[in-house]
């Protein structure tokens, strides 16, 4: 297995370094080969090329760079974010370029509260919060589709086009069936988030594509959310959920309530799928440039981000190696947070590499 390593800035390679540990031992564990290769993708090249802090003047990575990506099985991410670079101009460049380019339709998303890991909401416990979100990844308001007139003046108008495609829609609910179905879950309920009282055309070519293509899965519950309400039932019942499959834009939102309740972003592991093609995993956190360098940043994320990968690289190749490598880090994972005082940076009672090699070891044991 071929795999591209983007550090990125801040914390980012730090906890990345720990993800390839995890790596390393659950390639030992299992038995597989691998490769990987280090991409110097980073706002400090951009800084350091001449790119303008301000705004987009350069491209953040190379066309060649997007070519030799295309070559791999799967792309680890660190973080996206630098302090001096203005919002949007690294977001851009780098992760939605890339989730265009390489046709990541598919943003997947596991809510999982680990053991002893601290959960804000009152009562519930590990198996109380135990769900997948599949954001469509390509669509909505992310294409940059409108525009604006008049700019500047009082007059001015700007649109931003919910481009929503049967096409698009539907692969990203077909895969969310699919996972449904595979998902070791006994409760088999996929939930459909939008907004059909109010995005009349859009949530109506989901609804029609999730009741149409939902026709093929008998065996899998179907249930509908309007996104708002589903904010609430995250924090009064997550229990109720399974698999939910919603747009880009909701899923953008409703994936980082779900991180909170989850036990916040030092957990929270998230992939771009193209299921056909190159995928790419990720911690949810951004860069944080404040803890950089300190061994202090929680890497469990990022492990858990490698986790994904395994296991969604060798269920898209059919490699039940990989499958079974996921598996493990995850589990070790789950041995691991019952001996830390804490989720967050500089609380969890070991550093950054000390966490990283108790998973390890975990998998090395397991
Ligand atoms: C995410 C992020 C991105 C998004 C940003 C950084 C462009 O918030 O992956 O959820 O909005 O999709
Ligand atoms: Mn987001």
């Amino acid at each position: 297995m071929k795999i591209a390593v983007i550090g990125g800035d801040g914390t980012g390679p730090e906890v990345a370094a720990e993800g390839l540990k995890a790596l390393a031992a659950a390639a030992k564990k299992v038995g597989f080969k691998y490769d990987t290769r280090e991409f110097d993708i980073t706002g400090e090249r951009y800084l350091r090329s001449g790119g303008d802090p301000t705004k987009a003047s350069i491209s953040v990575i190379g066309d060649d760079e997007i070519a030799q990506l295309k070559t791999f099985d799967a792309i680890y991410l660190g973080a996206v974010g630098h302090p001096k670079i203005a919002p949007g101009i690294l977001e851009k460049g780098v992760l939605l370029r890339l989730r265009f380019e390489l046709d990541q339709y598919i943003n997947l998303r596991p809510v999982r509260l680990y053991p002893n890991v601290e959960c804000p909401l009152k009562g519930k416990t590990v198996s109380d919060i135990d769900f997948v979100v599949v954001r469509e990844n390509t669509e909505g308001i992310y294409t940059g589709m409108g525009g604006v007139q008049y700019k500047g003046t009082p007059q001015e108008v700007s649109t931003q086009i919910n481009c929503t495609t049967r096409f698009g829609a539907e692969r990203a609910i077909r895969y969310a069936f699919e996972f449904c179905r595979r998902r070791n879950n006994p409760r088999k309920r996929l939930t459909l988030v939008h907004k059909t009282n109010v995005l009349t055309f859009a949530g109506d070519t989901w609804f029609r594509a999730f009741h149409e293509v939902g026709r093929e899965y008998p065996e899998i519950e179907k249930d509908y959310n309007h996104v708002d309400a589903c904010c609430m039932w995250f924090i009064k019942n997550p229990e109720h959920y399974d698999v939910i499959v919603t747009d880009n834009i909701f899923g953008d939102i409703i994936t980082d309530l779900a991180a909170m309740i989850q036990g916040g972003l030092g957990v929270a592991a998230g992939g771009n799928i193209n299921p056909k093609g190159v995928s790419m995993y990720e911690p949810m956190g951004g860069s944080a440039p404040k803890y950089a360098g300190q061994n202090v940043i929680n890497p469990l994320a990022a492990i858990g981000a490698m986790g994904m990968l395994l296991r969604e690289t060798g269920h898209n190749s059919g490699d039940a190696k990989l499958i079974d490598a996921g598996e493990r880090v995850e589990r070790a994972i789950i041995a691991t947070t019952p001996k830390m005082a804490s989720q967050a940076a500089g609380k969890m009672g070991f550093g950054t590499r000390e966490i990283g090699d108790r998973v390890a070891a975990a998998i090395a044991a397991g």
